[in-house]
């Protein structure tokens, strides 16, 4: 049986207005050249979707992960978008291209990809999630409950097809080095790392075991692509469901209980990663607060029957409740940690400027000590 590829590929490449959503031209722009390669045969699908200021390409193919092809046709929706940008002056027109020209595979070059191959089941739901204003540590937790929490996923109890459990691929964003973790084996050594989730990234989840990837998320960092901070990334999480899978509201069941994340404004505050419907995925109150829109669908030989709006359910109405609740507490600490992120996690920073311009006002405590 032949395998299809799902490629979800994703950039901010202007907004509308600030930083807060995506011009209808330049989704129309997008749409036309992913109908196109559908069209061509380039793809065996295609749909343009996006959360807050980034598009998000959502492809299948039978091209495998890191396809030159697939990439560079990603490029150049992305180019040809930055252009409708420039033209009507959108916020930040281009932002996530970094390099000027396509070198062969588009990681590293400012857009966020998630890709895995399978092989297509009887039936195949399947998951994207997409969020916008923060970064992709938020999805650690989320995948954590999912794929390793008895308390969220009943099947790891009583479906006898998950009871083994999951191996987890974490990466060290910072350091570029990878390792896989068998759960529920190793439980608290997984946590150790996955709770530091600006540095540690889960990857993939495998079928205990194998090599079958159930679900991936991206993990590009632009801040360490371009050797500068030029925003966080704004990660999508693909998670396959169902028949020896997390089932659907096993997936879901994480955001009913919004966690706090890295990201909001300016990428350097904490806040409640907020689940919304498809219409709702605009930031909006001090740039946010983070969101996430959850995208089904059911693969057909690869086609994409869906989007169904997952998180726009009334039993996430609560959840979004919380959130707002969550982001008055934070927002009232203003500029005091952890509302404001600690400054090594911040994307902006005038520290160094506020030290160099006070620098002659600091006196060595220790010398004032000894003369005293
Ligand atoms: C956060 C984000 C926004 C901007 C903010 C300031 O990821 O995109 O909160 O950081 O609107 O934007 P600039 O610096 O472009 O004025
Ligand atoms: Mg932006
Ligand atoms: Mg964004």
């Amino acid at each position: 049986m032949s395998k299809i590829t799902l490629s979800v590929i994703k950039a901010d490449v202007g907004g509308y207005v600030g930083h807060a959503d995506i011009h209808p031209d330049m989704t129309a722009k997008a749409k036309e050249m992913i109908a196109a390669a559908v069209d061509a045969g380039t793809l065996v699908d295609g749909q343009v979707n996006g959360v807050g200021d980034d598009i998000a390409l959502i492809m299948t193919h039978d091209k495998g992960v890191d396809s030159e092809e697939i990439h560079k046709l990603a490029w150049d929706v992305f180019l040809a978008c930055t252009d409708v940008a420039k033209e009507l002056k959108m916020y930040g027109a281009g932002q996530d291209l970094l390099s000027d020209a396509f070198s062969g595979n588009i990681k590293g070059a400012g857009p966020g990809v998630a890709e895995l191959e399978f092989e297509e089941r009887k039936s195949e739901p399947i998951f994207v999630f997409l969020a916008d204003k923060t970064e992709p540590g938020a999805w650690n937790l989320p995948i954590y409950k999912i794929f390793c929490d008895p308390f969220n996923t009943a099947g790891l109890v009583i479906d006898p097809n998950m009871h083994d459990g999951f191996d987890l691929e974490v990466h060290d964003v910072i350091e570029h080095k990878k390792v896989i973790f068998s759960s529920p084996e190793e439980l608290y050594d997984l946590l150790i790392f996955i709770g530091a989730q600006s540095r540690y990234v889960i990857k993939h989840v495998f079928r205990k075991g194998t090599d079958e990837v159930c679900a991936v998320t991206s993990t590009q960092r632009l801040s360490m692509m371009a050797g500068r901070y030029v925003g966080k990334d704004d990660p999508v999480l693909i998670v396959r469901s169902q028949s020896g899978l997390p089932a659907v509201g096993e997936v879901l069941e994480p955001f009913a209980k919004p966690h706090l994340v890295f990201g909001w404004m300016r990428g350097s505050h904490c806040g409640p990663l907020m689940p919304c419907s498809m219409n709702d995925a605009t930031p909006s109150r001090f740039d946010g607060p983070p969101r996430v829109i959850g995208l089904g669908f059911q693969l057909a030989n690869g086609k994409l029957i869906g989007p169904r709006d997952m998180l726009g359910d009334i039993s996430f109405d609560r959840a979004r409740q919380i959130a707002l609740e969550q982001a008055d507490y934070m927002r009232s600490m203003g500029p005091f940690e952890p509302e404001r992120l600690p400054l090594e996690d911040m994307e902006y920073t005038t520290l160094p400027l506020v030290v160099e311009k006070l620098k002659d006002r600091f006196t060595d405590m220790a010398e004032a000590e000894r003369t005293s």
